[in-house]
This record gives structure tokens, sequence and C-alpha cells, in this order.
């Protein structure tokens, strides 16, 4: 029997025998087996299509199959597979660092390449200690960095809790989540208290102490966290104050999410390193970037970066990387993201009006989250902070509707996401939409 002989009962019982699934009891996870993709849709073995409404893990953002991807990456494979990084760089690595420097803010000029979002704030983390002389790390609570050492220590979530103690030197600072804090995302008093409160974190802990600050500009995971623009131009005033490198975590935000090229532009503030991944290659291969500042840059040049990975500039993550840019632009995929996000804003109304148990909606172009409350009053949440099984309440049911009638997104604790591939049309957004007003009766009959 070869591979191709397997139905889906097999395919379960193998990867169950012999595969571990990530972040989950292995006897909890019940997998799709998923066969093929275009566009917005996948198909499990079954045939049964469904809606992608999360662009699988918020990376494939131009959209499944994407042909002059695949063509490209097929071309590179055909001519040069690998070579070492050590050794030499190749005419894609030289057209993705150039394609990089002219779509990323400000004075970010230099890309080094890693695996992944993990890898590429792991290097963030060691090339602004190198920097700066400095050791510490200021990180949010509310935030995912990645699940290796250094990146799931800056993480605040709970997916850090088994890796503890974890590396040394990371410094908590506080959240911006005005909606969990009872203000409105442009009350100036909220920017001003969290802007000053994280000014104390500083002083208490010694601004030359301090290497750099972490934070993913929109929160993707942990909720959508949308800034003002006065709150994250603070951030990056006070870590120019203090000689602090700022590092965008733009792994889930960047590559057209949001409706800009990176979630930053749209407050035009330019960190000193972004780290790239996910929308980077739309996870046709893997592929991650660690981007720094002209003057981090120079301060290479007579130094030795400390810093490598076999897989380092892969040529195949890159000529995937270099089409991937061209389809953004292409196909006008960023204002696509724009255009479609107006339209999801105005529907996101629709269903707070409609829907009790609808708390919040937080949009910025096709990144998008709702959150579900147990009273629109006290903003309880419709699950406790990080609930058990048991603990779920209505969420599994709702769940559980939106598969069965061929849409798939990310359901976590008492909220949803709306992230699709930015190539979808406004036809399809409201097709998506529609199903989902309609499991919100559930959720809504739970709080009845
Ligand atoms: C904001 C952010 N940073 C870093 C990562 C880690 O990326 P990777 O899973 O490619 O290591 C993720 C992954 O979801 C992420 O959302």
């Amino acid at each position: 029997m070869t591979i191709a002989d397997l139905n889906r009962q097999d395919i379960l019982d193998q990867s169950r025998a012999t595969t571990l699934y990530e972040w989950t009891a292995q006897k909890a996870m019940q997998p799709l087996v998923v066969d093929h993709a275009k566009g917005i849709y996948f198909w499990d073995v079954d045939g049964k299509r469904y809606m992608d409404f999360n662009s699988q893990l918020m990376c494939v953002n131009i959209g499944h199959g994407d042909q002059r991807v695949i063509d490209a990456v097929k071309a590179q494979m055909d001519q040069l597979c690998y070579v070492a990084p050590t050794l030499g760089t190749t005419a894609t690595r030289a057209e993705l660092g150039t394609l990089l420097r002219e779509i990323t803010p400000g004075n970010l000029s230099k890309a080094f390449f890693t695996n992944g979002g993990a890898e590429a704030n792991e290097n963030a983390i060691k090339i602004a200690r190198m920097v700066t002389g400095r050791h510490k790390i200021m990180a949010r609570y509310r935030t995912y960095h990645g699940a290796t050492a250094g990146a799931i220590a800056l993480t605040g979530d709970p997916r850090r809790w088994a890796a503890e103690p974890g590396i040394s030197g990371v410094v908590r600072f506080p959240d911006f989540y005005p909606y969990r804090a009872g203000k409105e995302l442009d009350d100036p008093g909220y920017t001003a208290d969290v802007l000053r409160a994280t000014e104390e974190v500083i002083q208490f802990e010694g601004p030359h102490t301090i290497a750099a600050m972490i934070i993913e500009p929109v929160v993707g995971t942990n909720g959508i966290l949308i800034p003002s623009g006065d709150y994250i131009r603070g951030l990056r005033e006070l870590c120019t104050k203090y000689g602090i490198l700022l590092i965008a975590d733009e792994v889930m935000s960047g590559f057209g999410r949001t409706g800009r090229w990176f979630a930053v532009d749209h407050w035009d503030v330019v960190p000193d390193i972004m780290t790239v991944a996910k929308g980077l290659t739309s996870a046709y291969v893997p592929l991650g970037a660690t981007i720094v500042s002209d003057t981090i840059a120079d301060y290479f040049e007579e130094r030795p970066l400390y810093a490598g990975l076999t897989y380092n500039a892969h040529p195949v993550g890159c000529a995937a990387a270099v089409a991937c840019i061209k389809v953004y632009k292409e196909d006008r995929l960023i204002e696509n993201a724009a255009a479609l996000g107006e339209i999801l804003q105005a529907e996101y109304g629709k269903l707070r009006e409609k829907h009790p148990s609808v708390g919040d909606t937080r949009a910025i172009g096709l990144f998008s989250l709702v959150e579900l409350v147990k009273d629109r009053t006290t903003r309880e949440p419709m699950t406790p902070y990080n609930p058990k099984p048991s603990e779920l309440g209505p969420m599994p049911k709702f769940n559980a509707f939106l598969r069965a009638n061929g849409l798939f997104t990310f359901v976590r604790w008492n909220t949803f996401f709306v992230n699709p591939p930015l190539n979808i049309t406004e036809q399809q957004l409201r097709e998506g939409l529609a199903i989902i007003d309609e499991a919100l009766n559930i959720t809504d009959e739970a709080i009845a």
C-alpha cells in the first residue's frame, strides 16, 4: 500500500500513532484531514469545502494555490535548491533584500533570514543585546512571540508557562486593552495612564539595563488589540528617550493583513528592528526575517554578527517570498484588505446591534476579532481567561456550527477571528459573515 492509498481513517490513525500535534493533549485533538486548497477555500478528503476565514494560522495572506508562487518555487528548485549561507549568495536573496528594503518603513534596511517567526525574534533579542550592550527585554502579557526559548519567554500568554523559568532579563510592561479597562480606544486619559505606567517600569528597571522593547503593533492571537496612535507613538518616544531599541513583531500583522504593508505604517512609527514571517511567503514555504535599521546594520560592518542558521536565506524560501511580494503588488491585495476592512467594520456594527453576546469587535483591515460576553454592561467574558474545557460554555457548539456550515476560523476562549486571505471578494466575505451571524444565535441563547 502506498501513502496515496490511505483513506481518511488510516491517515488519522497513522498521524495519531506516529506524530505529535502542537499545543494540545493528543487525545483532545480532532484533526481535519485536509486534501487541497485554492483561493479562499480548502477541501477535506471527503470533498467537503470550507471557507478559510483565518488564512490557516493567519498566514496564507495571498490565498491558497497561487500558481505564480508555485512556479517560482519550482523554478528555484530546478535551478538551485540550497547554498551554504557561509559560502555565497543568490539572485533571489539579493532580490528579496531589495524588495524588503523598498516596502519596509523608514531606515529599516537589511534583513537576516530565518525559518520562521520565533527564530526572527530570537535573533532580534540577540542583535539588540549585542548592539546596546544591555540585557533586559521589555514585553507585554497579552502577546505571543513564538515557541523557542527566548521567544516563548517574551510571550505573555499561558503558552509560556511550560517553558518557565525561560531566559533571564524579561520585564513585563502594561498592555493596551481599553475594552477590558472599561474605556474607549480614543480615550486620551487611558493612553496617558498606560504610557506613564510603562515609563515607570523603565525607571524601576534602570534604562541603562534595557536593550529592547518588543511589541506586536497590533496584538494578534491575544485579542486583536489595536493601539491608539498616541500610545504607539508614545512607546516609540519612550524607547528613543531611553536608548531602548524598539522591536516590532510584525509576524502576524505584516504583509497587508491590516490594510497597509505593515501595521506600524498606520501610525508612521519606525521600529529599530522588525520581525516578519507568515505573510512573507504566505506560508507556501517557511521563511522569516529580522530586519534592522541602517544604524544597527552599520554596527555589524566591523564587528561579527554572531547569528547563523543552516537554512539562513534559503533560496527556495527567498524565491517564494519574492514571488509573493509581487502578487501583493500585482493584485493590489493590500488595497483590497483596506477596502474590505471597511465593509467588515460596517457588518460588525450590525452584529453588535443584533446579538447581545457580542461585547466588542475590533478590526483593522482584514485583521479582526469578535469578543463574546455574558453581559454587555459588566463586559464579563463568555469564558474565563485560559478556560478549562469544562468552562468553554457555548463556544464548542458555536465552532461546530461554523464547521458544519463550511466555515473555518480560529475560535479562542471567548473570541473568534475573521482573518481571511486578502484576495477574498466582497461577496465571499458577506457569505461567511452570514454564517457567523446565524452561529451567534447559539451564544445569544447561552446568555438569554
Ligand atoms: C506575533 C507572532 N510572533 C511570532 C510568532 C511565531 O512565529 P513562528 O510560529 O513562525 O515561529 C507568531 C506565530 O503565530 C506570531 O503570531
